[in-house]
């Protein structure tokens, strides 16, 4: 990539406060079928967004453009600072050591076992000794509470204890960006809320930037409202203040376009009909 191709935003250090996921006025559709119009937005470094919307308004669509696994039509896509709607499969690889995902279900492989999951990136495309990805896999899973499952097979797990791996999985690598689809459906509330304290900690205390598609509000709001704090020894889960609030925001999918966009305040208090449907 020419340094002249990186966007104007990227050209300062890409610290805290700059833009880190970019769409300018993407569109696609699949055949005549209109998927995205014109959907802008600016993920900042550190910030969460989460994408909320019916089952088809495309949300899975935004996270595999980001992942270079399609192409827009139309618009641009800034990932990490390279232009990524223009880059070759070869080229986008490079992009995706910077990104970590967590599919729908988790998708583990059930023949490997925990450590095998969660290190099969290091493995397959870092040089990194197995001693070392041994380590960083001890330290992730340490990190979401499952050191004793390392050697068990998925199927020996509870589901949160699966999406859990898959979200140490998607951590090994230490990406600066993790994209969620979907990651508490299936799972019953108490549960969930163990796994949206997963995605709070890592982007608070790992300083990753999150972008997380889910319907289910119950987690969007918990997300977006809540900070991971660590004190001593422990890590404590706390309702935020209200600056750290505002920096996860809500995007509502409809009809192809960004019906809304706004923090869990602006979301809870809009007057629009359709939202407050979607709320209740
Ligand atoms: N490869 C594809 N070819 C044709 N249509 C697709 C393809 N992928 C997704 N779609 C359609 O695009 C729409 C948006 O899909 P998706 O982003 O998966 O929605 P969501 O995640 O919000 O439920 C759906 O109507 C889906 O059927
Ligand atoms: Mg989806």
């Amino acid at each position: 990539m020419l340094a002249s191709e990186r966007s104007p935003e990227f050209a300062e250090a890409m610290g805290p406060g700059s833009p880190i996921v970019v769409f300018d006025k993407v569109s696609l559709a699949f055949d005549d079928k209109v998927i995205l119009t014109e959907v802008s937005f600016t993920l900042i470094t550190g910030h969460t967004k989460v994408f909320l919307g019916a089952s088809g308004a495309g949300k899975s669509t935004i996270l595999k453009l980001i992942l270079g696994l399609l192409k827009p039509d139309r618009g641009v896509i800034w990932v990490n600072g390279e232009r990524v709607d223009t880059l070759t499969e070869h080229e986008m690889m490079k992009v995706r050591t910077d990104l970590g995902m967590v599919f729908q279900e988790g998708a583990l492989f059930d023949s490997l076992t925990v450590a095998e999951n969660v290190g099969y990136k290091l493995y397959e495309e870092s040089d990194m000794p197995i001693d070392e990805v041994r380590q960083r896999v001890e330290e992730v899973l340490g990190f979401v509470g499952l050191t004793e499952h390392i050697d068990k097979m998925p199927s020996e797990l509870s589901g949160g204890q699966r999406r859990r791996v898959a979200i140490a999985r998607a951590m090994s690598f230490k990406p600066r960006i993790l994209l969620y689809d979907e990651p508490t459906t299936g799972l019953d509330p108490i549960t969930a809320d163990t796994i949206d304290d997963e995605i709070i900690k890592l982007r608070d205390l790992e300083n990753v930037s999150s972008i997380v598609v889910t319907h289910q509000l119950r987690d969007a709001f918990r997300i977006a409202t809540h900070e991971a704090l660590r004190r001593n020894r422990t890590i404590d889960i706390e309702l935020a203040d209200e600056k750290k609030a505002e920096e996860a925001e809500f995007i509502m999918l409809k009809d192809g376009r960004i019906h809304f966009e706004g923090n869990a305040v602006e979301l809870r208090a809009s007057r629009d009909p359709y939202l407050k449907a979607f709320l209740s």
